[in-house]
């Protein structure tokens, strides 16, 4: 049977990452290997699937590392907004009808709201709440048209990731992403080396 007592969902998680949030600075390793040290907790009923409630309050990192995944790279880099009025935001008058462009991407890699912005930290996500302002991170955008799916895709990812990497090991291949705005942020090839666990 996979993914008995002895075998860690969260630190499997934490390995896939490495195929997929990959850093300019390779950083990527390390910060899944620190993360995932302390309190290592296997899935319940040592069932190949992940299920909901039970497992996903306990994939707190698992959630860290989506978080910080979203963050780096942003599917949505951008959303845009008319005002029905003119209005002045942060001093500067907007007309009516102006497009204004909210940039997701450069808010997420902005040094002032983040440390080591270009890093994949995902442990910056976990313990007290934090100061930033509240539209610092948001990759489901924000206000009353923000993404009706955010809950339902963020359960979704923890669970999927946890219920994958119980049964599959990924090494990194691709050392290097260069993401392409098109229409959403496009990760270009991602090459993966795949193992079954035994
Ligand atoms: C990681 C996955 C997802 C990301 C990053 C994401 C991101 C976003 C963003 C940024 C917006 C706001 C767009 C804007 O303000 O112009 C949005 C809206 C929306 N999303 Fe998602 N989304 C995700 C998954 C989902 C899922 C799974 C569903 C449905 C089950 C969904 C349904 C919607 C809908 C219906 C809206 C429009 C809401 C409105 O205009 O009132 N999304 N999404």
């Amino acid at each position: 049977m996979r993914g008995t007592a002895d075998r860690s969902a969260e630190r499997r998680v934490h390995e896939a990452t490495l195929g997929f949030p990959e850093q300019r600075r390779g950083g990527a390793l390390g910060a899944a290997e620190r993360i995932s040290d302390a309190g290592q907790r296997p899935l319940s009923g040592h069932l190949v699937v992940a299920t909901f409630p039970r497992d996903r309050e306990r994939l707190e990192r698992t959630g860290a590392v989506i978080d910080e995944a979203l963050r780096l790279y942003p599917p949505a880099y951008a959303i845009y907004r008319e005002p029905v009025t003119e209005t002045t935001l942060g001093g500067y008058a907007v007309p009516a009808d102006a497009t204004v462009m909210l940039p997701a991407y450069q808010i997420h890699h902005d040094e002032r709201w983040w440390d080591a912005p270009d890093e994949f930290r995902p442990e910056r996500w976990l313990g007290s709440s934090d100061d930033r302002p509240e539209y610092a991170y948001f990759p489901f955008g924000g206000g009353p048209r923000h993404c009706i799916g955010m809950r339902f895709a963020r359960m979704e990812l923890q669970l999927a990731l946890a219920t994958i990497l119980q049964r599959i090991r990924f090494e990194r291949v691709t050392e290097t992403l260069e993401p392409d705005a098109k229409v959403t942020l496009d990760p270009g090839t991602v090459l993966v080396r795949t193992e079954t666990r035994e």
